[in-house]
């Protein structure tokens, strides 16, 4: 696959990157600007080589055909990338960088016309238009025009065959242009490889979040590759239940008991073995460590001190290990012990290879101040889990190399 590195000098060329700036929001404020800065290395390299170099990236959710048209207006106004600008700007002290309020046609091509080497021009929200989700062939092709090449860097978005993923790079390939991976691309692909294709065992997977649903394929997927898949938050109640446990007023997908039933035959499934409960999440009066079978008035929060030590057990010999999901609502105090002890147990094996899944699991080890301490933080949550589920595979990685 080619790289920001193969290519040769860049002076008047137009480059369509695709990022992703999908970050937190608190109204203006971005709350963490990790996956601006993460593409950085990618655009000064661009700019290095004399590029003119256009960002495109989405920004939340906007619901086209699900709301009316004031409903759209307001999500639109929620996900402006003017909001985005002032810090990219800052990034950037040394280079021109633009905003455009417009996302297709004439507008957006005298933009891009009018950049000069070295400048970089940042794109309103790319789900502004009705059809990048739907990887529509027209809207990819008025992006394409624009381009004489194409950089992938949104790994957190390459799980998204869409028309800024998908489209464009299809067309451009076409036409004979060169398509690239970037740095943060590149080094996503690297690490998560590793859990893809295990090079040292044992392996040892952690789960947790809300949804045993949402994790089926990855489940059966790291079933085949793991060793072990210590299973920790929400989504463990369903496991708990299908043992037979009582699990009190805690979640349960009652529609994947006998998923989960499955699972155990695997023997690589370890669950919870005491509970941190309380009667209510934000305002508890009552809050317990329960082993075995919770009662009916309380709800879990956080794994409790034994499956600490049952976890720690199983990561202290572990050669690589992969974790998404929370083990417990480790936003409040009172429920984060769970989820920091497994930040501690992993990045005190210094023999394991770790890497955690992005998402909340990221966002805990940064508030608990370990991120640092894991061999790779993955920008991407969702495009994580399906590298794995689909073998290395996303469309975002496979359009520039086929
Ligand atoms: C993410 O935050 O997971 C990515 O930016 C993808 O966003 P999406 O789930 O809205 O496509």
């Amino acid at each position: 696959m080619l790289t920001v590195e193969q290519l040769g000098n860049l002076t008047g060329k137009k480059v369509m990157v695709r990022v992703d700036f999908n970050v937190p929001l608190n109204g203006k404020e971005i709350r963490d600007d990790n996956r601006i800065v993460s593409a950085l290395p990618t655009i000064k390299a661009l700019l290095e080589k004399g590029a003119r170099v256009v960002l495109f990236s989405h920004l939340g959710k906007i619901k086209w055909g699900k709301v009316d048209d004031a409903e759209i207006e307001k999500q639109k106004a929620k996900n402006n990338m003017e909001y985005v600008y002032p810090r990219l700007k800052e990034l950037l002290p040394e280079y021109e960088v633009k905003f455009i309020n417009a996302t297709h046609g004439t507008e957006l091509k005298e933009a891009i016309d009018s950049l000069s080497d070295k400048e970089v021009l940042l794109v309103q929200n790319t789900r502004y238009e009705k059809g990048e989700s739907k990887n529509d062939p027209a809207l990819s092709a008025d992006w394409a025009s624009n381009f004489d090449l194409f950089v992938m860097d949104a790994f957190g978005s390459a799980h998204r065959a869409h028309a800024s993923t998908y489209g464009v790079p299809e067309i451009l390939k076409k036409e004979g242009k060169p398509c690239a991976l970037g740095f943060l691309m590149e080094k996503e692909v690297k690490n998560l490889s590793r859990c893809v294709k295990p090079d040292a065992h044992p392996y040892v997977a952690i789960l947790g979040g809300f949804k045993v649903s949402d994790k089926i394929k990855v489940i059966d997927s790291l079933l085949k590759k793991c060793d072990k898949i210590l299973i920790g938050g929400a989504m463990s109640y369903t496991f708990l239940k299908a043992l037979g446990k009582n699990v009190g007023n805690s979640p349960v997908e009652e529609d994947q008991l006998e998923y989960a039933n499955k699972c155990f035959s695997s023997g690589k499934i370890i669950l919870p073995i005491d509970t941190v409960c309380a009667d209510s999440m934000d305002e508890p009066s009552v809050i317990e460590i329960v082993e075995g079978d919770i009662p009916e008035a309380l709800e879990g929060f956080d794994v409790g001190p034994k499956t600490i030590e049952l976890y720690k057990e199983s990561i202290k010999d572990a050669k690589i290990i992969f974790w998404n999901g929370p083990v417990g609502v480790f936003e409040k105090e009172e429920f984060a012990k769970g989820t920091k002890a497994v930040c501690e147990a992993i990045t005190s094996n210094k023999k394991c290879f770790s890497v955690i899944g992005g998402g909340d699991s990221a966002a805990a080890a940064k508030q608990f101040g370990y991120a640092s301490k894991f061999s790779h933080v993955s920008t991407g949550g969702g495009a994580s889990l399906e590298m794995i589920e689909n073998d290395g595979h996303l469309p975002g990685i496979d359009v520039i190399g086929e």
